[in-house]
This record gives C-alpha cells, sequence and structure tokens, in this order.
C-alpha cells in the first residue's frame, strides 16, 4: 500500500486544487489507486471503527469482498458473453464500482452513487484518477431514486451490487426492478445480530423470517436474505438462482441470477422452507414449503421440542458452473488475497449439494467435554463410513454432512477413545 499526502485540509495531485478538506491518502487495491480518508486520523479511542468514523466510508479490510465481487462480475460477464452494464447504488469511495470498470473485461459502463456529497467528490476524483470518465458516471442522489429511475425496460442494468451499512432489504425492490432478464445481483447484509438470531424479532420485520441462534447462523444469515430476495422478486413475476455466497464474523453476501417470468417465480418459491433445530442434542432438519408445516415439533433423536427457523431459502446458495468459472477467472487475475480467493471458491464446489447447516465441531466437543479433534480428521472419519461430508465456507471450524447429530455424538466419543488407547 502507498500513502503519501495526510496533511488533511489541502490535497493535489494530478487534479487542480481538490480539497477534501479532511485527512487523505492514496491506496492501491486491484488494479487501481484511489484516494480515501486517512483512517488513523479518525480514531479517537480504541474502541472506534474507523470505517464508520471518517467522513466518507472506506474499509480496507473489505478487500477480499471487493476481489470476489470483481471475480463474480467477470464470472457473470463470460457466462453472459456480452458487454454488460453496472450498477453500484451505495458507493463510498468509489472503489468498487472503479474496480469493475479497470478489471472485469466487456463492462460497457458502470453507474456509481451515493447519497453522500463529499463520498461523490471522493469517488468522481477516483474516476478521474484512474481515467475511466468515459466508462464510470458518478450518482448523488438516494439509491432507491436512482434505481427507480432505472426500472424502465431499456434503462436496467445487467448487474447491480448493493454493498450497505447494516441491511440491504431498504434497497431489494428497486433493484429488482432495475435489472435486466438474466441479470446479477451482489447483496451484502452486515446486521448480523438480526439475521443470526440475536435480535429476532428485528429479523422478522425486515426479512420476513425467524432466525435460529445456531452454531450454523452465518449459513442461515445467508438463507434468510435470500429468502427475502426470493419472496420480493416473486412479487414482480421474477425468481432468483443463487450461484455464490460467503460470510465472515460481521457480514454475509451473495450473488444471484435474476429471472422473469410468473412460473420462474412460482419454481423459485418452492425453494422457500423452514429449518428445525434442536438446542438439546444438535439434531435439525429442513422442511420444503410455505403452507402449514406438517411436523409433530418434536426432535426424533430425543424427543426434545424443536425451535423452528424460516421460512428462509433452502435452494441451493453455489452454482457448480459459476464456481468453475470463478476458479479459472481467478487464476488470471492479479489478487492481493489469491491464496484466500482461491480457498473460498474451492470450499463453495465442495459444499454444492450438501445439506443444510453444519456441525461445528468446537461447539460439539464442547456439549460433550471432549478434546476437539481437526475439522480434516472429523471428516475422513465421516467418510470412511460412507458419509457426504465436506468443510464450509462458512465457518471454518464447520462440517457439513448427511451424518445425523446422535452419529457425529457417537463419531466424536470414539475419536477420542481411539487416541486415549494410542496415548496408553
Ligand atoms: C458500506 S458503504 C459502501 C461501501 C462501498 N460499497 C465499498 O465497497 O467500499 C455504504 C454507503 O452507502 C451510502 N448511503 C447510505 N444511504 C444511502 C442512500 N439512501 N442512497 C445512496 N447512498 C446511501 C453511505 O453514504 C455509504 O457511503
Ligand atoms: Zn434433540
Amino acid at each position: 500500500m502507498v500513502s503519501h499526502n495526510a496533511s488533511g485540509t489541502k490535497w493535489s495531485m494530478t487534479e487542480k486544487d481538490f480539497k477534501p478538506g479532511f485527512p487523505t491518502e492514496i491506496v492501491e487495491e486491484g488494479r487501481g489507486k484511489f484516494l480515501v480518508p486517512k483512517l488513523a486520523a479518525f480514531v479517537k479511542s480504541p474502541s472506534d471503527y474507523a470505517p464508520s468514523k471518517a467522513p466518507v466510508f472506506y474499509n480496507p479490510v473489505m478487500e477480499l469482498n471487493r476481489d470476489i465481487a470483481v471475480l463474480a462480475l467477470q464470472a457473470y460477464q463470460r457466462m453472459v458473453n456480452h458487454a454488460v452494464s453496472v450498477c453500484e447504488p451505495l458507493t463510498g469511495c468509489g472503489i468498487r464500482g472503479v474496480r469493475f470498470a479497470t478489471e472485469v473485461n466487456s463492462v460497457k459502463k458502470v453507474v456509481i452513487n451515493d447519497i453522500s456529497e463529499r463520498s461523490c467528490q471522493i469517488a468522481k476524483q477516483n474516476v478521474h484518477m484512474n481515467r475511466l470518465e468515459k466508462k464510470v458516471t458518478v450518482k448523488h442522489e438516494d439509491a432507491n431514486l436512482l434505481l427507480s429511475k432505472h426500472s424502465a425496460p431499456h434503462k436496467r442494468f445487467d448487474a447491480i451490487d448493493i454493498d450497505p451499512f447494516g441491511s440491504p432489504v431498504h434497497y431489494i425492490d428497486s433493484t429488482v426492478r432495475a435489472l435486466r432478464n438474466h441479470g446479477l445481483l451482489a447483496l451484502t447484509a452486515t446486521d448480523m445480530a438480526p439475521l443470526c438470531g440475536v435480535h429476532p424479532k428485528a429479523c422478522i420485520r425486515k426479512y420476513g423470517g425467524k432466525p435460529l441462534r445456531t452454531e450454523y447462523c452465518h449459513e442461515l444469515a445467508v438463507r434468510l436474505l435470500a429468502g427475502c430476495l426470493a419472496t420480493t422478486a416473486a412479487k414482480h413475476e421474477m425468481s432468483i438462482n443463487v450461484v455464490f455466497s460467503h460470510s465472515a464474523d460481521h457480514y454475509v453476501r451473495f450473488y444471484a441470477f435474476i429471472e422473469y417470468g410468473a412460473k420462474k417465480a412460482d419454481d423459485s418459491l418452492k425453494n422457500m422452507g423452514y429449518v428445525l433445530h434442536c438446542f438439546k442434542c444438535f439434531h435439525r432438519e429442513s422442511v420444503t414449503g410455505l403452507s402449514v408445516i406438517e411436523h409433530s415439533g418434536k426432535c426424533s433423536e430425543c424427543g426434545s421440542k424443536l425451535s423452528v427457523g424460516g421460512p428462509m431459502w433452502l435452494g441451493k446458495l453455489f452454482d457448480k458452473n459459476f464456481c468453475d468459472l470463478m476458479e479459472i477467472e481467478a487464476g488470471h487475475a492479479k489478487f492481493r488475497h489469491e491464496k484466500r480467493i482461491e480457498k473460498t471458491v474451492a470450499l463453495a464446489k465442495n459444499e454444492i449439494d450438501m445439506p443444510v447447516g453444519y456441525f461445528v465441531i468446537d461447539k460439539l466437543c464442547d456439549a460433550l467435554s471432549l478434546p476437539v479433534p481437526s475439522v480434516k480428521r472429523v471428516i475422513e472419519a465421516l467418510r470412511k463410513e460412507g458419509f457426504q461430508t465436506s468443510p464450509t465456507c462458512f465457518n471454518p471450524k464447520g462440517v457439513k454432512t448427511d451424518a445425523s447429530a446422535a452419529k457425529m455424538r457417537e463419531l466424536l466419543q470414539q475419536m477420542m477413545n481411539a487416541e486415549s488407547k494410542n496415548l496408553i
């Protein structure tokens, strides 16, 4: 990362007298150089979250997220095989949108937008610094207004990337209306407390589904968000097909294709349903369908009352062709986090056909007072017994499998017994 000029009030590079009025620096990301707020200047106490303290939003930690966004857009462009138009209605400094224009082949235009005037000024500067005035337009309006202006048939975009603070729900309706048939939608949510079940009422209010505070809540967060998208899209007679998902501690994100058609929307809604979880013995199951659930409500393993989460998206969270294309494109691109990206895509490919949810080995061993084996060893043991299994991109300690909770308990116990025999 290169940085200079952090003096604050005055800034001049190649541009004439551009004065952001706050400390800035130049960083390199992807194939571009960007003017961003100098975050260190805005941190007053160790608990301050620098990106939200600066006058214009910039989060260096999200570079990996932006790399994956570039990769996914490139995979999408290869799939549709025509020049694409892109919109990033919540752009901050404009880094993501500028990177789309610089790094993705056959991007014909990018519209970036922010409600903050200062963001727009910085974004314009970044467009200029990267010599993209012909390709990238900076708008300064409310995202919903901008998207609504693009909802007429010939004004729609091929791809829209929604990357807000907190929840993206306020923008979902206008986003699907501004997408072309077969368009790509990328959605980030950072409101993990509602989505992971800490504030269930807020989740029901925003996403229309009940969350579960389980160890696989990051996957359920994606499913709740995707469920919200599927039901909103269905109102406009559109279907969704989720092609890639990932998460980190503070966000979840997924990519989905939108397809027009009432029948397709009906079919898409068939992927909605409920997850039933036993907080006593770790048993979980999913029930597809939006009508009243036909279920005893009792855990089939221990008889306890099951907790119900949903309705949410129970369909696929990854698409094999899309992941293959991402993998190929990652081989051609040059990202700072190359290895992490390769790992994320490889993990995703492994879990395409796996059941909903995963077991977090630490959590299970903790409850059973057992030592914690590695994920690799658990996977090997499950495979040996003929179960389907894979690690998961949602949690490094997670194991996806079609084995029951009872089988998992038994297997961990056996592993511990074998270990202690070896020690004697
Ligand atoms: C998380 S930041 C975006 C980060 C950016 N996508 C990136 O990759 O660096 C969210 C941005 O949304 C903008 N914003 C918030 N509400 C908005 C609205 N209603 N319309 C347009 N922009 C809005 C904020 O000013 C902020 O810059
Ligand atoms: Zn149970």
